[in-house]
């Protein structure tokens, strides 16, 4: 793999690196069901930096270094128990864990962070969030899973719905599915968390299909994908706003009635009220699925950028 520091996603734009990432990641499934996993690894260290809560990104990735062989070193909410507290900037941060790892994972608030992490790392940055802005090992296992889920990645309608303002998993998927033929999306979100203009004008560019809706009983019928994703409270300024659109769509059982019978329901997770637990048991809900294919992906990206 010629790339250094997984920033974004237009990085992977090119079809033979995903199929060599996900051919990857299908062997370390099989190997890992098996039990026998090469340590390819063995030897080096992930550093996992994060200023950011997170359950599935951290710990997938630190399941996958270490069932490579690798060791981990990390620190949750490095904002508060790394030397951040007393005032590091992020730039000496991480020429300080560069010397100690050989890669490192990076969750931080701020858009391009992760760019800016990369300009002074001597070891390779994955975003694992930078901010609002991309996720983009998410959006890897988000189009693998896809794939594995209904055997196609082309020739698919995609509906994308909740808070696609602040969403970076949807920002960082959209630049993917963007690159595969005869794709169209549906953009679902209250007016308040509508789409940036910049992704809209990307799809104009690939000629990609795409619309916008209010209300998700509008698409339901529709989609292969049903793409739900939670309200992102932590991002909101104004507060009022956050309450007003906190529950504007939520998955009901009459709704899934309507739903192909060969679609899959993805969630980045965490999920608040979006998909109550009572969908689960469908065999269509796919993002307990979809979380466990991080861990072989993520095994994949460390595998092409550390072996
Ligand atoms: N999907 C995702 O990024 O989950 P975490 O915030 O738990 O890492």
């Amino acid at each position: 793999m010629d790339i250094k520091h997984v920033l974004n996603t237009k990085q992977f734009l090119n079809e033979d690196l995903l199929v060599d990432i996900f051919k990857k990641a299908d062997t370390f499934e099989k190997q890992d069901r098996e039990n026998s996993v090469p340590k390819v690894l063995d030897g080096k260290v992930l550093a996992c930096i994060f200023y950011e809560p997170s359950t599935r990104t951290r710990l997938s990735f630190e399941s996958a270094m270490l069932k490579l062989g690798g060791g981990v070193i990390s620190t949750e909410s490095a904002g508060y128990f790394s030397s951040a507290i007393k005032g590091e900037t992020l730039e000496d941060s991480i020429k300080v864990i560069a010397d100690y790892s050989d890669a490192i994972v990076l969750r931080h608030p701020e858009i391009k962070s992760a760019e800016r992490a990369a300009q002074v790392s001597s070891v390779p940055i994955i975003n694992a969030g930078d901010g609002g802005e991309e996720h983009p090992t998410q959006a890897l296992l988000d189009l693998y899973t896809i794939r594995k889920e209904i055997g196609r990645t082309d020739n698919i309608k995609v509906a994308l719905v909740g808070d696609l303002l602040h969403g970076r998993t949807i920002h960082s998927l959209v630049y993917l599915l963007a690159m595969k033929e005869n794709v169209e999306i549906f953009f679902v979100s209250p007016k308040e968390l509508e789409i940036p203009e910049s992704y809209k004008e990307f799809l104009k560019s690939k000629n990609i299909k795409f619309s916008e809706f209010s209300d998700l009983s509008q698409v339901v019928s529709q989609a292969d994908i049903l793409y739900m994703t939670r309200i992102q409270q932590e991002r909101f300024s104004d507060k009022k706003i956050y309450e007003k659109v906190k529950d504007c769509f939520v998955l009901t059982k009459d709704m899934l009635s309507e739903l192909k019978k060969e679609a899959r329901i993805m969630h980045p997770l965490p999920r608040v009220k979006e998909i109550g637990p009572e969908i689960d048991k469908d065999e269509r809900a796919a993002y307990f699925r979809q979380a466990r294919n991080g861990l072989y992906l993520r095994m994949a990206l460390l595998s092409f950028l550390l072996e």
